[in-house]
């Protein structure tokens, strides 16, 4: 199988190209990524000379480029490309849309022109808004996104499916909950909490705390992807999650006891505008289905991924000292 991953040096893409060279002795992978701040191809050095990998640093919004490398032959496209934290895309929209929906529009003309096998876009649980006190998201759920960034995930969702209904692209659409894992840029929760509680820095926890996320190990979402690409219904979406729902704050302190930090670190700041209160998935589709189950247990999952940032800290301090910190300065300055 030549598979064309897109995004594959960022946090789950990169999760993922390693977890399919460890599973498939024939796969071929081509990762094409244009490294914004969020590539990184340090994450894939235990795999840059396996013959079976080839990177190229290109933007999937170059349809020239994109095109050029469709013509070597490819089967399967698992497009995890995009723009994907919400706080950037509250300061910068534009590079949202054009990455998110126009990036999205490329690859499937490319797919469409080259008869790939298989078309997998890989969204979000964003896409379908909020949840209130109670309910789970099914995969009939209407899109309703509140974030420049999942409104532009869920216009990249809705090219797919009319690839699909218009001219028979055999697409699949998954929509995964929260992940957490090695790899991830820390500016997103977990990561960033573990490292700044390293640091002894405040933790800038939005609101109340109280909003919930539904929390996956990242190689269980690997697995989800893997299974659907041999065996999901072309048109169809499926929700990934592993039914683990935690208030932002129970993991701030889980992560805190964990360290053996105080919790007079947490500092309550100004909320996210539009921050979504709940998400929780019903995976059922995919469970049944595909019989799709989650390896990893919150508990362990947690701990490991701290053990992780902590025999790993010169990967992401390395980050931290770069263009990270700019943005860093913007989102955080006045608050602590
Ligand atoms: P990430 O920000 O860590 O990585 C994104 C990667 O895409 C980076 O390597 C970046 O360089 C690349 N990229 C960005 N714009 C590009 C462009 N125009 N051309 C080529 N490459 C480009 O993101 P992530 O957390 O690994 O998320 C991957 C995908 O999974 C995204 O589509 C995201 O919406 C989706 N997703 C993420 C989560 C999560 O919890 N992180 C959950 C569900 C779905
Ligand atoms: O649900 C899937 C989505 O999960 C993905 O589509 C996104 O790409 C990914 O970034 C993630 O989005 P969230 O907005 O849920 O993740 P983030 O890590 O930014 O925030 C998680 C929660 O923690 C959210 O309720 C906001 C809160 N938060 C976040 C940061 C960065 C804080 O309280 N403080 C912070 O500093």
């Amino acid at each position: 199988m030549k598979l064309l991953v897109t995004g594959g040096a960022g946090f789950i893409g990169s999760n993922f190209i390693l977890y399919m060279l460890r599973q498939y002795p024939d796969v071929e992978i081509t990762n094409v990524d244009s490294l914004t701040y969020a590539g990184n191809l340090e994450n894939l050095k235990s795999i840059e000379t396996d013959p079976r990998y080839t990177f190229s640093k290109t933007d999937i919004t170059n349809a020239q480029e994109i095109g050029t490398l469709f013509r070597q032959g490819i089967d399967v496209v698992v497009n995890f490309a995009a723009e994907s934290h919400v706080d950037r895309s509250i300061m910068e929209p534009d590079v949202f849309v054009r990455t998110n929906v126009l990036g999205t529009q490329v690859l499937l003309d490319a797919a469409k022109a080259h008869n790939v096998k298989k078309y997998v876009q890989v969204s979000t649980d964003e896409v379908y808004g909020s949840l209130g006190n109670t309910g789970l998201f099914t995969e009939l759920t209407p899109l309703a996104p509140n974030s420049p960034y999942s409104a532009s995930k869920a216009g990249g969702d809705l090219l797919v499916r009319a690839y699909h209904e218009t001219f028979g692209l055999p697409v699949n659409i998954t929509r995964c909950s929260n992940n957490y894992g090695p790899y991830q840029f820390p500016e997103k929760l977990i990561p960033l909490m573990i490292s700044r509680a390293l640091n002894d820095q405040p933790l800038p926890v939005y609101g109340d705390g109280m909003n919930i996320r539904d929390w996956l190990y990242v190689e269980d979402h690997c697995s989800a992807i893997d299974l659907v690409i041999r065996q999901g219904q072309n048109g169809e979406v499926y929700n990934i999650g592993g039914n683990n729902e935690r208030t932002n704050i129970q993991i701030v302190k889980a992560i805190l006891k964990e360290l053996g930090k105080p919790e007079s670190l947490i500092t309550y700041v100004q909320d996210r505008p539009g921050h979504d209160r709940r998400y929780g998935i019903d995976p059922a589709k995919l469970t049944q289905e595909l019989g799709w189950k989650p390896k990893h247990h919150f508990e362990t999952g947690i701990k490991e991924t701290i053990r992780w940032y902590l025999d790993h800290q010169e990967w992401w301090t390395r980050i931290q000292s770069g263009a990270y910190q700019d943005y860093y300065a913007k989102q955080y300055g006045e608050r602590l």
